[in-house]
């Protein structure tokens, strides 16, 4: 790796820009407590879509609209493969701020502070919006990145059902997403993403910038267990084939399962849907999500395994069936020593105190991390809460992270990789 990055003269981002296009943004979708609902491919996603791509444009960014909506900006300077930044901003329906969104923006700031100087960098450098990377309507999440880095064909991906019925590739048309470019997408020369961190690591160990060395393996199922309706009041309990209580037994089964594991281990159900849903009736059916998550994929599928054979278990003993979808699967994945490295230094090299750790949270980065060197930057988040509209990061910190991605596009862009 040759670099000619270390003689530049700093620059520094505008945090009030910065703070203004993420409070802009967020009234779109705005949610009570602060946070937003734009789940991919709605109509609120769609007018965050439009308000960023005209930001976008306002910064004379060349706009690509690919085949399953991501929307790539990129600034033609120099030559070469783009240096690319960015992440998504869809949200979940009960999202907060700054998921997503601030990499993106931070990703404007960058390029609109060179601009301001008058520094032009040796390559492109490029603004990458992917499209549905929460998975919460249509799984699997990260989907666009994936599309984008090849791992997903754009015919299969279009013909994703969401938990609405609706179908992907129908919702791009309807919001004017559906984009002439092919996938995969021009692989970049590299690849950089600021996020929030999303957990409590960095506020409790009084960290600012955390130099993100991988993502964990991430396995989503969708289990459906059917059993027979029956009347509340006159079913004797020992008679009772009930989905409700299978559903929960297999919820406390994986709850006791990451507590046995420890570690990295995470299992959560996030969603359970029961059918007649009715206070006097044994429903017919339950269907429940899974989301298993470990840093290491021999113990992730190990738990993958378990619960399997616990299924069996279950089906037998309660006489109800249970069958299982798989919505998404991910091994975890490791970034580019040479990008994590770049990113302490050069974090450290503004004051701030750096830590290097894995992300627990799926992230775009991990997705473009099989096109071209890649790493992740991340902020701490006010008591590690995300996915929750009183998401908070400290406009300090956010400021601080948007700096050191200046800095590492900077570098990237002066940077040939062996
Ligand atoms: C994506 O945001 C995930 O980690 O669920
Ligand atoms: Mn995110
Ligand atoms: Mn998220």
């Amino acid at each position: 790796m040759r670099s000619a990055g270390s003689t530049q003269t700093q620059l520094s981002i505008n945090g009030s820009r910065l703070m203004q296009r993420i409070a802009t943004l967020a009234e779109i979708g705005a949610i009570d407590g602060g946070g937003c609902n734009r789940l991919a491919l709605t109509d609120a996603d769609r007018d965050g879509r439009n308000l960023v791509r005209e930001w976008m444009i306002e910064l004379g960014l060349q706009i690509a609209v690919d085949a399953v909506g991501n929307i790539i900006g990129t600034w033609q300077v120099g030559s070469g493969a783009a240096v690319m930044t960015g992440s998504h901003i869809d949200t979940v329906r009960t999202g907060g701020k700054y998921d997503g969104n601030y990499g993106v923006l931070a990703g404007l700031e960058v390029i609109q502070t060179l601009q301001d100087a008058g520094v032009t960098p040796s390559r492109p450098l490029a603004v990458g919006i992917f499209t549905d990377e929460e998975g919460a309507r249509f799984a699997p999440d990260m989907l666009g990145s994936l599309v984008y880095a090849g791992g997903m064909s754009t015919e299969a991906a279009h013909d994703v059902i969401g938990i609405d019925g609706a179908r992907l590739g129908d919702e791009l048309e309807r919001i004017g997403y559906l984009g002439s470019v092919p996938c995969p997408g021009i692989a970049p020369h590299a690849f950089v993403e600021l996020h929030i961190e999303q957990g409590p690591l960095l506020e409790v160990n009084g960290v600012r910038i955390g130099a993100v060395t991988g993502v964990q393996g991430i396995s989503w199922q969708e289990v459906t267990i059917h059993g027979q309706s029956n009347h509340a009041g006159t079913t004797p309990m020992h008679l009772r084939r009930d989905p409700a209580y299978a559903a929960a037994a297999l919820t406390v089964f994986v709850r006791e399962l990451s507590a046995r594991y420890g570690g990295h281990q995470v299992c959560t159900v996030g969603k359970i849907d029961l059918h007649p849903n009715l206070t006097n009736v044994v429903p017919s059916r339950a269907v429940l999500t899974l989301d298993v998550r470990n840093t290491d994929e021999a113990i992730l599928q190990r738990a993958e395994g378990e619960i399997a054979d616990y299924c069996d278990v279950l089906a037998q003993r309660e006489q109800v069936s249970i069958t299982r979808r798989s919505l998404a699967r991910f091994e975890p994945v490791v970034f580019d020593e040479r990008v994590v490295a770049m990113v302490e230094r050069l974090a450290i090299a503004r004051g701030n105190s750096v830590q290097r750790m894995p992300s627990g949270a799926g992230h775009d980065a991990q997705m473009i991390a099989r096109m071209c060197p890649t790493a992740m930057i991340f902020v701490p988040s006010h008591k590690g809460l995300s996915h929750n509209v009183a998401e908070h990061t400290d406009a300090v910190d956010l400021i601080a992270g948007a700096d050191v991605l200046l800095d590492t596009m900077r570098e990237l862009s002066e940077t040939t990789f062996a």
